[in-house]
């Protein structure tokens, strides 16, 4: 089977504030898109990398990467999913957030053998913290045992994610792609996340992500 996998790059970076948008910001002097797109490209099982970009960023991809397929965004993450679903040829596709710089070998190898068996995948990690309902005083704590922190890269069948955003609502949030593939009925296997897949959303993350290249945990 063909695997595609599809960067969503076309955000604003509003919560970092950063002169460029985060996935172009300096990260241990290199773009942090160019360390995902580096990652992907490199694995056996992935054939091809797209990456969604927004309008007039042709230039500082092509710095970033190098010659790479792409195509233009929206002005939501779904919108920029789409656009990059619409805009490949592929059997399976794994859709990556531009601001997860890290991406380990082993959860793209687990996730390509889940998709052997099933339409979905995605990479959790446990939650560390206690996890309580409340407003100003604490109330109930949730059983975190079946809670997951989900991640990127998301894989799919191509076809059945496309028509699953396809029938999605114009209106509705989706905070991720399984979750869309979830409402139109496909079974999203869960896999070993990796730590080193954490975003990168405020400027401490940035940091985070400087300290864990420095000390070569990457
Ligand atoms: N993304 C995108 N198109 C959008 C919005 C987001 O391709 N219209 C991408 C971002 O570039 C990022 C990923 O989706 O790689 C996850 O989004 P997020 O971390 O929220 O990035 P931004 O939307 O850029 O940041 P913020 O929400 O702080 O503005
Ligand atoms: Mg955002």
């Amino acid at each position: 089977p063909r695997t595609v996998a599809i960067v969503v790059a076309a955000g604003k970076g509003e919560r970092i504030g950063s002169a460029l948008p985060k996935q172009f910001a300096s990260l241990g002097g290199r773009p942090m898109l160019a360390h995902s797109v580096a990652a992907l490209r490199a694995h056996p099982g992935i054939d091809d990398v797209l990456v969604v970009i927004g309008e007039g960023q042709q230039d500082l991809l092509a710095d970033a990467v190098g010659e790479i397929p792409s195509t233009i965004g929206g002005a939501t993450r779904r919108e920029s999913v789409i656009a990059g679903l619409r805009a490949v040829e592929a059997d399976r596709v794994l859709i990556h957030d531009a601001a997860r710089p890290f991406v380990p070998a082993a959860v793209i190898d687990r996730l390509l053998d889940a998709l052997s068996t099933a339409p979905a995948a995605v990479p959790v990690l446990p939650v560390a913290d206690t996890l309580a309902r409340g407003d100003a005083v604490l109330g109930e704590t949730v059983d975190r045992t079946a809670l997951h922190r989900v991640q990127t890269p998301q894989a799919f069948h191509h076809a059945a994610i496309l028509a699953a955003h396809e029938a999605w609502p114009d209106d509705a949030e989706a905070t991720d792609d399984a979750q869309v593939a979830r409402a139109a009925g496909h079974d999203v296997t869960l896999v070993a996340g990796n730590a080193m897949l954490d975003k990168v959303t405020y400027p401490a993350d940035l940091a985070a992500a400087e300290a864990r290249l420095a000390a070569r945990l990457v």
